[in-house]
């Protein structure tokens, strides 16, 4: 991330584009997010765009026309009319022109996308920042970026902090847990989702349980994240927490935290419990505003 903030200020005058890429769960909306913070206030029109894959993939066609809109009224903070997709690229070029931007496109899956929501360079303005991550490295070469950044897999040492932060709330394992710690989070492969979900699902287990965890790890191959993941969901205590999880991941993700838990209560699910337990399993997130929020990994692991 330091490299990316240094890149980006030591622009001159011209529009630049910035690529992370990176497989799923490894950490890109976290760095664009981290640079976001860090430098969004230089900028007098910014937008951040969370989660284009999944506003995209029901409807394409909605969820284009919705996300330029959100640019558009990010960045000149009113509400614009758009009736099609060609009719807000216009709108978006038009307005946008000459304008310092800082915008932020956050997992982008293909060059339609981008063509709807970016463009061009001459759309913008001298001084413009422009940040796309995304699983296919092949879209930032198209999009012909300054920078490319990859989210490398986390190296042993991270690995092990971040899994016990989770398992432990502590930098390093306890003693007479660390070996089975380090056995753990060999087969997490460096990537931060699986140390998250792994590591909250063994917080307070027994030593019986971590075995089980493992001998359950050795049976699934590395590139199999989905499986891993479901470690956590097949260990859920209960059929009604199984329910809230796959209620979530089919109709609720992006609602309102209180209002699906009426829901949820209403259909005689136990929702309080049940939703503060995913969140310390790290199934799901609550943002800032109370929407329950999950990694699209977990999502389709549950949709699966
Ligand atoms: N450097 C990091 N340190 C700690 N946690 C991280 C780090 N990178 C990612 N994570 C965690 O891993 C999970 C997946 O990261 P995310 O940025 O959503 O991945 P991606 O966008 O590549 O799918 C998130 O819950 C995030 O909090
Ligand atoms: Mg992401």
């Amino acid at each position: 991330m330091q490299k990316v903030v240094e890149f980006i200020e030591n622009q001159s005058s011209n529009v630049c584009m910035i690529g992370i890429w990176g497989m799923g769960g490894s950490g890109k909306t976290t760095t664009a997010k981290a640079i976001y913070n860090r430098i969004h206030r230089k900028f007098g029109h910014v937008s951040f765009v969370e989660n284009i894959r999944e506003a995209c993939e029901n409807d394409y066609y909605r969820g284009i026309i919705h996300l330029q809109k959100k640019i558009l009224s990010d960045v000149l903070k009113t509400k614009e009319k758009i009736d099609s997709i060609g009719l807000g690229t216009n709108k978006m070029e038009t307005r946008l022109r000459g304008k310092r931007v800082f915008i932020v496109l956050d997992d982008v899956t293909s060059s339609q996308e981008l063509k709807a929501l970016c463009g061009n360079r001459a759309w913008f303005g001298k001084g413009s920042v422009l940040i796309v991550t995304t699983r296919d490295v092949h879209l930032l070469h198209l999009l012909e970026v300054d920078h490319l950044c990859k989210t490398e897999e986390m190296n042993i040492d991270d690995s092990l902090e971040l899994f016990s932060w989770h398992t432990f709330r502590e930098a390093s394992p306890p003693k007479d847990f660390s070996q089975l710690s380090k056995k753990v989070v060999a087969y997490c492969g460096g990537l931060p989702l699986a140390l998250e979900v792994l590591g909250s699902y063994l917080y307070r287990r027994t030593k019986p349980e971590w075995e089980s965890v493992l001998s359950k790890l050795k049976r699934i191959p590395n590139d199999q994240v989905h499986q891993k993941l479901r470690i956590s969901y097949n260990g859920l205590e209960d059929d009604l927490k199984k329910d809230i999880f796959l209620d979530i991941c089919f109709f609720f993700i992006g609602k309102d935290r209180a209002y699906v838990t009426e829901i949820l209560n209403g259909c005689g699910l136990y929702a309080d419990i049940g939703i503060s337990v995913l969140i310390e399993r790290s199934l799901l997130k609550v943002e800032k505003n109370n929407k329950l929020q999950m990694h699209d990994l977990i999502r389709d692991m549950g949709r699966e």
